[in-house]
């Protein structure tokens, strides 16, 4: 494991970030959430022997594999970024087409069939394509070189045109712009570039409905606030939105940790060079995190992560492979959590930490102690229930 301080973590409260991921925003965003039939806040897992077991105060667990019953969070972005554009086009604010209105026979004939285009290693995508067709549109989506086939499945069970592409994820991102601009799609995609800010945004924050439940389940349910939170990065969006909101909603900003696999480090390199550009990770990205396994940041996730984040780590495959089996095979009078190879590596790198005096320095200067009251995201159920298989039963990987 590798970790880099960030210099620049500020943590003053900056009115831009909070106009748009702060309570207030975000209230409306969970009002759009809690308009779908599917919608139910998901579960926060309190994990009490693990948390005595590795000298903290207390570990909770968001489990967003049960959002919306899709396997993972990414719905709440792609479903909240779809909702906007369509409120857009109808002239309306969002407030006024929750989701039974977007159904409506009447919405659907003024607005015809529109198809919603966009690049995955799977979670977004499933996300983007479910909405889609819950509204009654299409949608095109494209996955990077090697994702896996049940993946794509899932995809194509909710109605997507989906094929597998020969590129890696950035340049797959690439070709689903390029291909919507041909065909005249709309573009709903989780990382932004020059022009392309403003549904982005929107996705981001979507996201923020799951850092809203779980800081009202934490105070409402534990009377407590995290002290930590530890949050898994691809292009670094969920890490932006998840950490200026919470930011934004708390008195004390927790310490915040970043956690990207070794071959996918962008955002830990982007740290480490503090030029103030963004560095990114190209060519095939060989790690097991498929859904972290992106080369290039979030333009406005970096900006959020560069004020507000206290570290970036990078790390190998093992880790997130060992998160899987903790999180699944608890100690006794634990609850298990599904946790799949992108969703459980916050978790593994709390243990190992905790557990070994190797890591006794980088403890130390996070001062995770017995006073720690940690938050963690299980951004993923078994979304490859063969590949989740693999790893745990024979720890295929270094
Ligand atoms: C399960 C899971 N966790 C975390 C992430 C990281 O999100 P981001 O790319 O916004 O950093 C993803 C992205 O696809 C994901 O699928």
């Amino acid at each position: 494991m590798k970790f880099v301080r960030n210099p620049q973590a500020r943590k003053r409260k900056s009115t831009r970030i909070n106009e748009l991921f702060g309570k207030e925003e975000s209230q409306n965003v969970i009002q759009f959430h809690r308009s779908f039939p599917q919608y139910a806040p998901t579960p926060l897992v309190s994990l009490k022997q693990l948390a005595q077991y590795l000298g903290v105060k207390a570990i909770y667990v968001k489990d967003e594999s049960q959002r919306f019953g899709l396997g993972s969070f990414k719905v709440l972005g792609g479903a909240y970024a779809i909702g906007r554009c369509l409120a857009q086009k109808l002239g309306q604010p969002l407030e006024q087409v929750p989701f039974d209105k977007l159904q409506s026979s009447s919405v659907r004939e003024t607005l015809g069939t529109l198809t919603f285009a966009t690049a995955t290693d799977g979670n977004h995508g499933r996300g983007v394509a479910w909405t889609a067709k819950q509204l009654g549109h299409k949608s095109v989506v494209y996955m990077p070189k090697g994702s896996s086939l049940r993946r794509l499945q899932h995809i194509q069970e909710v109605g997507a045109d989906v094929s597998i592409t020969d590129w890696n994820y950035d340049d797959s991102v690439r070709h689903a712009a390029k291909e919507a601009a041909t065909h005249g799609w709309e573009v709903i995609q989780d990382t932004s570039w020059e022009g392309y800010v403003d549904t982005p945004t929107h996705i981001m924050q979507g996201y923020t409905t799951m850092a809203n439940e779980a800081l009202e389940q934490l105070v409402s349910e534990e009377g407590s606030q995290p002290t930590h939170v530890f949050v898994q990065a691809g292009v670094g969006a969920f890490a932006g939105a998840v950490i200026a909101y919470l930011n934004a909603a708390m008195d004390h900003s927790p310490t915040s940790v970043v956690i990207e696999p070794h071959e996918a480090n962008c955002l830990f390199r982007t740290c480490e060079a503090g030029d103030g550009k963004l560095h990114r990770v190209e060519g095939e990205m060989n790690t097991i995190m498929a859904g972290l396994a992106c080369g290039e940041p979030n333009p406005l996730g970096w900006e959020i992560l560069s004020e507000f984040a206290d570290m970036f780590v990078s790390l190998p495959d093992s880790v997130a492979a060992r998160g899987m089996r903790v999180l699944g095979n608890p100690l006794l009078g634990d609850a298990p959590v599904i946790s799949g190879e992108s969703g459980a590596v916050t978790a593994g790198f709390l243990s190992i930490v905790m557990n070994d005096q190797r890591w006794l320095d980088l403890r130390n200067q996070l001062s995770l102690n017995a006073d720690s009251i940690v938050l963690l995201f299980n951004t993923e159920g078994d979304t490859d229930p063969e590949m989740y298989r693999q790893v745990v039963w024979n720890c295929e990987c270094d």
